[in-house]
C-alpha cells in the first residue's frame, strides 16, 4: 500500500481523534447528503462514517496509487489477472446482458458459451418446472437437491432463500454439502426417489465432499428404483470437469458446464445458479443477471468518489488498516437475506484472507478481515451489546428493504426502526451527561453510556427482487475486489484450504487401515487410536 498515502490518511485520523461521528453531523449540515449515493437500485448512507471529505480524498488516493482503474479493466477484459493458476476472472461475462458484448480469453470470445449454457439451463429448468422432464418411473420432478459445498452452495442456499418469493412453491429445494452423512440423511427422509432431481455442483467434480455425497445418494437413487438406468433421468452435473462428470455416471448431454475463468466463489450467475433458475424461472433468473450487470457497469464507469464498491471497500480499509479494526459485520434486516452474511464471508475471506502479496512477500498489513453477521433484529438480542459497548471496533453494514413481500401489521415498520434505530445509536450513543439529565443514579452511569461514535453504512432498496438481490451480490464481490487490489494480494486463488484437504486424506487412511501409520504428531495419534476404539478398529 502506499505508504505517503497512508501518512495522510494516518495525520487525519490523528486530526479526526477528538472529532466524533456526532460532532461531525453537528458541524455539517449537508453530511448525509454528501455522504450518500445511488446505484443499481441500491441506496448506500455512509455518512455514519468517521470520515470527512479531506479523508474521503485520501481514500481515493489510495485507489489511485495501486492502479485501480487499471486493474479493473483487466479483470473486465479476460486478462489473467488469477496469476498463481493463470487464469482470467471474468465473472462479469457471466452477466453481461449485452447481446453484442464480445469478451476474449486466449484469443477466443466467451460470449457465445455463455449465452450457449444459459440458453441450455433455461430449456431444462423449464422441462422441470413444467413437468415435461420426467423422471425414470415416469413422474415429474417435485424435490431438487443441489449437492455441492463452498461456492457451489452456498450462493445458491443464499439466493434460493432470498429469492422465496418469487420460486416454484409446489417443488422443494435442498442443499446438501457436509460430508457429516447426517446432511444427506435427513434430506432422503424429506424426498421420494421417483421425484427427485439431484445436482451435482462441483467445478472440479474431485471435491470428496461433494463426490462422496453424490455417490451415496445414486447409491439410493438406484436401490429406490431398482436399475441403474434411473441415473441418466434424475441426476444432472454442474461442472468444469467433463471427463470425471462421464466417469461418474452421469450423461455429459446433462451436463451444465462453466469454465476456468469463474471462480468458485463467484460462480452463482454461472450454471452454479440452476437450482436457482429451476425455482425461479428463467425470466426472474435473467432479471438477476441484469441486476449484476447493472452493479458492473456501475462499478466499472463511476468515478471513484461515486462508485459504491470502491466506497465500501476504501471505508472497509480505513478500519482495518487505519484503526486496526479486525472483524466486520454484515447485518440484513430482512429474513430473506439470512445466509448473506455466511455467503459473503466465502466471497471475502477466501479471497483475501492472504498473508503474502503479489510479489511472494509477507504483507505487512492486515488484509481481509473476520467477516460475520446475522439477520436483524435477532442479532440485536445477541451479540450487539458488544458493538456498542464492548472494547472491540466492530465496523457494520446494514441493510434494509423498505417494502416487505409479506405485510402483517405493522411488523415491518418495527423491523426498520430498530434498523434504523441501531445505526443511530452506534454513531451517537448516549454521553454521561444524557444518563444524567434522564435521572439515572450516579453509580449507574458508568454502565448506561454509550460512547457511540460506531461505524456504520446502510444500504437500502425499496424491495427485494432478484435484480436487486443480483445488484447487491455483484457489489460485494467488487468490494472484495477492490481491497484485493489495495493490499496488493491475489484476491482469486485459494492454496490456503489444500493443506487441510491433503492431510484429511491421509488421516481417513489411518482412521480406516488395519493397522494406522503413527506417522502424524502426538495429539493426531492420540485422538486416531481414540476414534478407533471407540468404532472397534
Ligand atoms: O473450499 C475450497 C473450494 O475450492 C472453494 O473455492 C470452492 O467453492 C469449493 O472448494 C468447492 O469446489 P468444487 O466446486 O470444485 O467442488
Amino acid at each position: 500500500m502506499d505508504e505517503k498515502v497512508w501518512e495522510k490518511i494516518d495525520s487525519l485520523i490523528d486530526a479526526n481523534q477528538t472529532k466524533t461521528i456526532k460532532e461531525l453531523f453537528a458541524s455539517d449540515p449537508d453530511r448525509a447528503k454528501r455522504f450518500s449515493l445511488e446505484a443499481a437500485g441500491w441506496f448506500l448512507d455512509y455518512s455514519k462514517n468517521r470520515i470527512d471529505s479531506a479523508m474521503m480524498k485520501a481514500l481515493v488516493k489510495l485507489a489511485e496509487s495501486a492502479n485501480l482503474k487499471t486493474e479493473i479493466e483487466k479483470m473486465f477484459t479476460g486478462e489473467k489477472i488469477n496469476v498463481t493458476e493463470n487464469r482470467a476472472v471474468l465473472h462479469t461475462a457471466l452477466r453481461n446482458c449485452d447481446p453484442n458484448a464480445k469478451v476474449f480469453v486466449d484469443g477466443k470470445d466467451v460470449m457465445p458459451g455463455v449465452r450457449e449454457t444459459l440458453s441450455r439451463m433455461g430449456d431444462f429448468s423449464d422441462k422441470v418446472r413444467s413437468g415435461e422432464w420426467k423422471g425414470y418411473t415416469g413422474k415429474r420432478i417435485k424435490y431438487v437437491v443441489n449437492i455441492g459445498i463452498g461456492g457451489s452452495d452456498l450462493g445458491p442456499v443464499m439466493a434460493n432463500i432470498a429469492l422465496t418469493p418469487y420460486s416454484k412453491r409446489n417443488m422443494k429445494f435442498f442443499f446438501v454439502s457436509n460430508v457429516d452423512s447426517t446432511h444427506l440423511a435427513e434430506t432422503l427422509r424429506e424426498i421420494k426417489a421417483p421425484e427427485t432431481l439431484f445436482i451435482v455442483a462441483s467445478k472440479t467434480f474431485t471435491t470428496q465432499e461433494t463426490m462422496s455425497n453424490a455417490e451415496a445418494a445414486r447409491d439410493w437413487l438406484v436401490e429406490k428404483l431398482g436399475s441403474k438406468d434411473a441415473v441418466a433421468k434424475h441426476f444432472v452435473a454442474l461442472s468444469t470437469a467433463e471427463k470425471e462428470v462421464a466417469e461418474f455416471g452421469i450423461d455429459t448431454k446433462n451436463m451444465f458446464g462453466f469454465w476456468d475463468w469463474v471462480g468458485g466463489r463467484y460462480s452463482l450467475p454461472s450454471a452454479i445458479g440452476l437450482s436457482l433458475m429451476i425455482s425461479i424461472g428463467r425470466r426472474n433468473y435473467s432479471k438477476l443477471l441484469k441486476g449484476y450487470w447493472k452493479m458492473d457497469k456501475h462499478f466499472r464507469t463511476a468515478r471513484f468518489e461515486r462508485n459504491m464498491p470502491v466506497i465500501m471497500a476504501l471505508l472497509g480499509i480505513l478500519y482495518a488498516n487505519g484503526y486496526g479494526a479486525e472483524s466486520y459485520c454484515i447485518l440484513p434486516y430482512d429474513q430473506y437475506l439470512s445466509r448473506f452474511p455466511a455467503y459473503c464471508q466465502q466471497m471475502d475471506m477466501e479471497s483475501n484472507g492472504k498473508c503474502v502479496d503479489k510479489q511472494g512477500n509477507r504483507v505487512t498489513y492486515s488484509t481481509g478481515p473476520i467477516e460475520w453477521g446475522e439477520p436483524g433484529t435477532n442479532g440485536q438480542h445477541s451479540f450487539y451489546q458488544l458493538i456498542h459497548q464492548g472494547t472491540h471496533l466492530i465496523p457494520c453494514d446494514f441493510i434494509g428493504c423498505s417494502r416487505t413481500h409479506n405485510p402483517i401489521g405493522d411488523l415491518h415498520d418495527k423491523l426498520m426502526a430498530n434498523l434504523f434505530a441501531q445505526t443511530e445509536a452506534l454513531a451517537f450513543g448516549k454521553s454521561a451527561e444524557e444518563c444524567r439529565a434522564e435521572g439515572v443514579p450516579e453509580e449507574l452511569v458508568p454502565f448506561k453510556t454509550f460512547e457511540g461514535n460506531k461505524p456504520t453504512n446502510t444500504l437500502l432498496t425499496d424491495e427485494l427482487t432478484p435484480e436487486t438481490l443480483g445488484a447487491l451480490v455483484a457489489l460485494y464481490e467488487h468490494k472484495v475486489f477492490v481491497q484485493g487490489v489495495i493490499w496488493n494480494v491475489y484476491s482469486y486463488d485459494q492454496w490456503g484450504v489444500q493443506l487441510g484437504k491433503v492431510l484429511a486424506k491421509g488421516v481417513l487412511n489411518d482412521l480406516t487401515a488395519k493397522k494406522p501409520s503413527g506417522k502424524h504428531d502426538a495429539s493426531t495419534n492420540q485422538l486416531i487410536a481414540r476414534y478407533r476404539a471407540a468404532v472397534g478398529r
